[in-house]
């Protein structure tokens, strides 16, 4: 899925190893979303547009962890008819078509 925030970055407050790739005290750290969410060990075929997928939920569109989009739920209230409205439309045309939610 589209993520609407491409990436974010954050201050790292202390020395800190990622899967082997340390992060030192001082540095910023920026998460990509748009590629999470394309991340094929995540997500099987993961450019296609696919809000069935089993595992949708695991999208990073708005974040996770102690530091998750407070405004995630009013986001996605806000985003309620745009989703109806696709919910009407066929697979292939959503396929096709960016969704602004
Ligand atoms: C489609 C709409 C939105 C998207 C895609 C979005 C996405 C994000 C993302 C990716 C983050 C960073 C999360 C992280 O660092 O892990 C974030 C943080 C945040 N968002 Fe949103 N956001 C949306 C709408 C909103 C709205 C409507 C509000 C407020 C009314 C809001 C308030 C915040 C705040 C306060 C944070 C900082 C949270 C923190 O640092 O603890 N967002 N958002």
């Amino acid at each position: 899925m589209e993520a609407p925030i491409q990436d974010f970055s954050r201050y790292v407050g202390r020395d800190y190893d990622l899967d082997g790739v340390s992060l030192p005290e001082g540095s910023r750290a920026i998460i990509f979303y748009g590629a999470a969410n394309r991340d094929p060990r995540q997500f099987r075929n993961p450019d296609r547009f696919d809000v069935r997928r089993d595992n949708a939920g695991r999208h990073m569109a708005f974040g996770t962890g102690p530091h998750i989009c407070l405004g995630m739920n009013l986001a996605k209230l806000r985003c309620g008819p745009c989703s109806s409205r696709l919910r009407g439309r066929s697979n292939a045309s959503i396929s096709r078509r960016k969704s602004a939610c």
